[in-house]
């Protein structure tokens, strides 16, 4: 299941992306522990004042805690995101929240951009109907690595 996050879940997710695995795979850099509770503090002020668009769910599987799936508005685009820790990779739980979340959130057309050589993440998005709008060798960001990436979109 999911449910929206909550302060008392941030540990257990800063301890999740916080794996150079996991930002191997994601071809993102790994940010301080207090760059990520900028980052959600950002995201809980706006949902208490009803500033933010923002959906940022935990994924649940028996009452576990085991990754994070949201929405956001980029620019004129929303774009999907989600990452689990990797003890709970290989599951397809990824694939099962992808589906909550589109019956949860009705925008469409959605957008979702991953590195090239997330064949998981590729997989998780294709598989809910996520076609591959175009490949571009993106720059380095304050977030990701210089890497080619996939955006792909959801009619
Ligand atoms: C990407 C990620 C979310 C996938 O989660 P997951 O729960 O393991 O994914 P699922 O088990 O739902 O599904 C993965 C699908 O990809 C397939 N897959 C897994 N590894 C693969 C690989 N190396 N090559 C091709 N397909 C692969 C699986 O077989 C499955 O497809 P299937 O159901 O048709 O068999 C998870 O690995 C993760 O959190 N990674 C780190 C963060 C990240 O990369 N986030 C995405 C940023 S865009």
């Amino acid at each position: 299941m999911l449910r929206d996050v909550q302060p008392a879940d941030l540990p257990t997710l800063f301890a999740f992306e916080n794996d150079p695995t996991w930002c191997a795979m994601a071809m993102v850099k790994s940010r301080s522990e207090d760059e990520f509770r900028a980052a959600w503090a950002n995201i809980f002020d706006g949902w208490e004042s009803g500033t933010t668009d923002v959906i940022q769910k935990v994924i649940l599987v028996d009452g576990e805690l085991c990754g994070t799936i949201g929405c956001h508005r980029l620019n004129s685009r929303h774009v999907v995101g989600y990452g689990l820790g990797k003890a709970y990779w290989g599951r397809r739980i990824a694939s099962r929240a992808l589906g909550l979340l589109l019956a949860e959130v009705p925008i469409r057309p959605l957008h979702a951009t991953t590195a090239a050589t997330n064949a998981a993440s590729i997989r998780v998005l294709t598989k809910h109907g996520f076609a591959i709008e175009k490949t571009r060798i993106a720059p380095e960001t304050r977030r990701c690595l210089a890497r080619e990436e996939m955006i792909l979109v959801l009619a």
